[in-house]
């Protein structure tokens, strides 16, 4: 257990879907891990609620996430609920003084809403040890998350901001650096000369969930590839940081993103759109996407997308970086794969199927697993080359990724967080092909929910059961 400080944490939003599907199932695991100790918890929001309601919903979200033990039970009967308007300046004093110690505050709200609240706070002399987490979308465009970490540089400095991005506390992506600096065989191969392509799949079952309110003004290419996907991404083909520091990771991730732009800068020839339509998946019957109630019959957004980037480094120069979300996808995909160029040459008389070599690293949340495709000759017949794979089971991570990424918050370690230039350069990224979609260039598909998706596209959506069949050469060099 570590021990720290009294600190409160404050969620503002807290009545929202967030709080209760993300954040508080993390804090639960945290507390039921032992290692939020000395944290106390306010909740607020504009509802009219009190304590009581409030701690049923602390309760619920534990429960849910299987959090037991007294640290929890502790946070569930001892958590206060505030009814508060974040605009309201007298409302953030009262929020303020209702918190003990070091005050993190947790904006569990809309992106507008977020700006209003911060600018707010501008008029208030906020604690110099304040912590500000941050939940994704950060702005909605470039422009606007730029504006934003100009207005939060106001309040804290930089280490002192949080903004979540809660793929990078799962155990599957913390474990990529480990996979690729603690090795010595797959570094060296770790760069244009030897890597054919990269695909970034992370595919669901899920369809709507009743977010039609968020999600309709988000869609797949917003909501996954512009933040999550690219922090993977980031990750993935970083330079090896001298220490497993924020300031050393977060610098080579930003370098990472600061080269990264949309393949052959052709947003109409490098990224692919779908919804889904009506169809069974989980034994769950889902209604078309336009279909789900909140949606706007007009509707364009996405619920699948395939973007395909290049990174203009020395080591990357001419990788093709397939990324690729979508929801109601059958059997889907969760993945980092590394396709390795073919060997130089195979000596005259080896024969039979080869297959590239291909690293595959799990990014699912729940369970963490590595496989490493290759070929060898035999054992039936020494002359014929059979591809095998080698793989491993991980498990799950000790927490949940909201968790760890939470834990790093209260040990006020900002490596797990998005830094503000980050945020910026994954709007950048992705903004020619918001355009693109938004002047109709690309054709929107459809896909039968339940299914991989639409055919053709580069990345093939569903692989669990069936062989691997995305196809380096559906990408023009
Ligand atoms: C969220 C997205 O950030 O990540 C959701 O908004 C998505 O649309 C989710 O379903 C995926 O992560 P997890 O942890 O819920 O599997």
């Amino acid at each position: 257990m570590t021990s720290q400080p009294k600190q409160t944490l404050l969620i503002v939003g807290a009545s929202g879907d967030l709080a209760a599907r993300l954040l508080l199932p993390g804090l639960g695991g945290l507390l039921a891990h032992g290692d939020a100790d000395g944290i106390s918890v306010v909740g607020s929001a504009v509802n009219d609620w009190d304590d009581e309601r409030w701690r049923a919903r602390v309760a619920e979200s534990f429960a849910a996430a299987g959090a037991t033990g007294e640290n929890v039970d502790g946070v569930a009967r001892s958590t206060r609920y505030l009814r508060a308007d974040v605009t309201a300046a007298n409302d953030w004093r009262r929020l303020l003084d209702a918190c003990e110690g070091r005050v993190i505050i947790y904006f569990a709200l809309p992106p507008a809403v977020t700006e209003r609240a911060c600018r707010t706070l501008t008029d208030i002399a906020l604690a110099p040890d304040t912590r500000l987490v941050f939940e994704k979308p950060f702005g909605t465009d470039a422009a606007s998350a730029k504006a934003l970490n100009q207005l939060v540089a106001r309040l804290v400095p930089e280490e002192q901001v949080y903004r979540i991005d809660h793929f990078l506390g799962t155990s599957t992506v913390l474990g990529i650096a480990g996979v690729r600096f603690a090795n010595r065989m797959l570094e060296p191969l770790m760069n244009a000369e030897h890597v054919e392509s990269v695909d970034i799949l992370f595919d669901e079952t899920l369809g709507l969930e009743g977010r039609a309110g968020y999600y309709d003004a988000a869609g797949a290419l917003v909501d996954m590839i512009q933040s999550h996907l690219l922090q993977v991404l980031s990750v993935v083909a970083m330079e090896p940081p001298s220490s497993v520091t924020a300031r050393d990771v977060r610098d080579a991730k930003a370098a990472v993103l600061r080269a990264t732009r949309v393949w052959n800068d052709d947003p109409v020839g490098s990224s692919y759109r779908a919804r889904y339509t009506a169809g069974r998946i989980d034994g769950r019957q889902l209604p078309s996407y336009t279909d789900e109630r909140g949606i706007a019959p007009n509707s364009t957004t996405e619920t699948l997308a395939e973007l395909v980037v290049g990174v203009d480094t020395w080591r990357w120069v001419g990788v093709p970086f397939r990324l690729r979300s979508g929801k109601a996808v059958g059997h889907p995909r969760q993945e980092v794969v590394v396709t390795f160029k073919a060997p130089s040459r195979i000596p005259a008389g080896l024969t039979g199927g080869k297959q590239p070599d291909r690293l595959h690293i799990s990014i699912a949340l729940d369970a963490g697993k590595i496989s490493l495709d290759f070929n060898v000759n035999g054992p039936a017949d020494p002359r014929v080359i059979d591809p095998v794979t080698l793989s491993n089971n991980l498990g799950p991570g000790e927490l949940p990724a909201h968790g760890e990424v939470l834990k790093s918050i209260f040990e006020a370690d900002p490596i797990l967080s998005v830094r503000g230039d980050m945020a910026v350069d994954g709007w950048r990224i992705i903004e020619p092909v918001l355009k693109a979609w938004g002047d109709d260039q690309v054709p929107l598909e459809e896909y039968t929910a339940g299914s991989g998706g639409p055919e053709g596209w580069p990345l093939a959506g569903t692989s669990d059961t069936s062989p691997y069949i995305a196809r380096p050469e559906a990408i023009a060099a």
